[in-house]
C-alpha cells in the first residue's frame, strides 16, 4: 500500500475548488506513453497550470499498471527539474468499471479515481460508487461519478444511445454516494467522430461539418441543484481540423471526424465544469506529425526522429488548451 502523498501528487479536492470559484477548469490529459507524458508535463510546468494525469484500464493493459505509476512519480521530479517548484499532478483512473480496479489503484498511489458505473441502473450506480466512495476516502483519495450516459466508447463499452444527465436526480446521487465531482452528459462524447454527419450542419464556405451546441440548458440546471459542486466534463477534444488534413493529407482517412468547438469549453470552464477530459486531440496530435515526418522523410528509422516531433506537437497543443481553451495557466 502506498499512498500519493509520498509521491508528491495531490487529490483534486482544493484544486477543483478553486478551479470552480476562479471559473477556469483543470485539463486532465490521458497517457500510457512516455512522450505523451513528457510533453503534459512540460506544457504544464511552463504554464504552471494544475493537470491531471489519466490513466484508463486500457492504458494500464497496453503500458503495464507498475510502470505508469513510477512514470507518474518521475513526472512530479521531473516537472521540479523543469522549474515547477510545487507541481500540483494528479493521478488519476479513467473510468474505472469496478470497486476492485478502484481498489487497486488507491492502493498503488493514484490520488483520484473515477468509477464510471453509468450504464448501470440508477440504484446500482449510487451503490458501487458509494461503496468506492467509503474506501477511496480512507485514504484520502478523491472519487468522480457519471450520471447520464455520452455516445461513442467508453473504454471499450460502447453506448448505442447516449441520454443527458437528469437534472432532478444530481442532489439525490450526490448526497447518498458522497462523491467528489460528477461527470455528467450534456451532448459530448468520446473519440473522433462525436456526431454523426446527419447530426450536423455543414459550413458553406469551407465544407466542414458544424455539430449540435452542448446543452448549456442542462448544465445551468446542474448547477443551480448543485451549487459549486465540481462538475466534469468527457469526451471534450475538439478534434482540430488542421490535424484531421495533415493525416489526410499523408496517407491517413479520417472522413468527417468532428469534435466540440474550443469556444463552447471555453464557455464551460466558466461554469462549475471543474475538469475537462482530452485524449482524442493528443492522438490526433501525435498520429498527424508521425504521419509527416514518415512521408516527408521515407529513409527514417530512428523512433526518436519521429516521436520527438510529435511530441512537440502534443505540447503544442496541450499548451493551447491550457492557455486558451480552460483557463488554468498561472494556476498552480
Ligand atoms: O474515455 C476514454 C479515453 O479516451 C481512454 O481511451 O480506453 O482507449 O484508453 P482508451
Ligand atoms: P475525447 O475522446 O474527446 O478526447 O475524451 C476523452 C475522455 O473523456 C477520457 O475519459
Ligand atoms: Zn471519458
Amino acid at each position: 500500500m502506498i499512498n500519493y502523498k509520498d509521491l508528491g501528487l495531490v487529490n483534486t479536492r482544493d484544486m477543483f475548488a478553486k478551479a470552480v470559484a476562479g471559473g477556469y477548469a483543470i485539463p486532465a490529459f490521458n497517457f500510457n506513453n512516455m512522450e505523451q507524458l513528457q510533453a503534459i508535463i512540460m506544457a504544464a510546468a511552463e504554464t504552471k497550470s494544475p493537470v491531471i494525469l489519466q490513466v484508463s484500464k486500457g492504458a494500464r493493459n497496453y503500458a503495464n499498471q507498475t510502470l505508469l505509476r513510477y512514470m507518474a512519480e518521475g513526472a512530479v521530479q521531473y516537472a521540479k527539474e523543469l522549474g515547477w517548484e510545487n507541481p500540483q499532478i494528479v493521478l488519476h483512473l479513467d473510468h474505472g468499471d469496478s470497486f476492485e480496479l478502484c481498489k487497486s489503484c488507491v492502493d498503488m498511489g493514484f490520488s483520484s479515481v473515477m468509477i464510471d458505473a453509468s450504464s448501470l441502473p440508477y440504484e446500482e450506480n449510487i451503490a458501487l460508487t458509494r461503496k468506492v466512495v467509503e474506501y477511496a476516502h480512507k485514504y484520502d483519495v478523491t472519487v468522480e461519478a457519471e450520471l447520464g450516459v455520452l455516445a461513442g466508447v467508453e473504454d471499450e463499452v460502447a453506448a448505442e444511445e447516449s441520454h443527458y444527465t437528469r437534472p432532478e436526480e444530481v442532489i439525490d446521487f450526490a448526497t447518498r454516494t458522497g462523491c467528489d465531482s460528477l461527470a455528467i452528459s450534456i451532448g459530448t462524447s468520446h473519440g473522433a467522430y462525436k456526431f454523426k454527419p446527419e447530426q450536423c450542419t455543414r459550413d458553406p464556405k469551407t465544407g466542414l461539418l458544424v455539430p449540435p451546441p452542448l446543452a448549456f440548458d442542462v448544465l445551468h440546471e446542474i448547477e443551480k441543484k448543485l451549487p459549486g459542486f465540481p462538475i466534469v466534463l468527457h469526451g471534450s477534444s475538439s478534434v482540430p481540423q488542421e490535424y484531421v488534413k495533415m493525416i489526410n493529407e499523408h496517407g491517413g482517412k479520417l472522413p468527417d471526424a468532428v469534435g466540440i468547438p474550443e469556444e463552447q469549453l471555453r464557455e464551460a470552464s466558466k461554469s462549475a465544469v471543474c475538469k475537462i477530459n482530452i485524449d482524442s486531440d493528443s492522438r490526433l496530435a501525435m498520429t498527424a506529425a508521425v504521419r509527416k515526418v514518415f512521408a516527408d522523410k521515407p529513409g527514417e528509422f530512428d523512433p526518436r526522429k519521429y516521436l520527438g516531433p510529435a511530441r512537440d506537437e502534443m505540447k503544442k497543443l496541450y499548451m493551447h488548451k491550457i492557455v486558451n481553451v480552460l483557463g488554468s495557466n498561472g494556476k498552480a
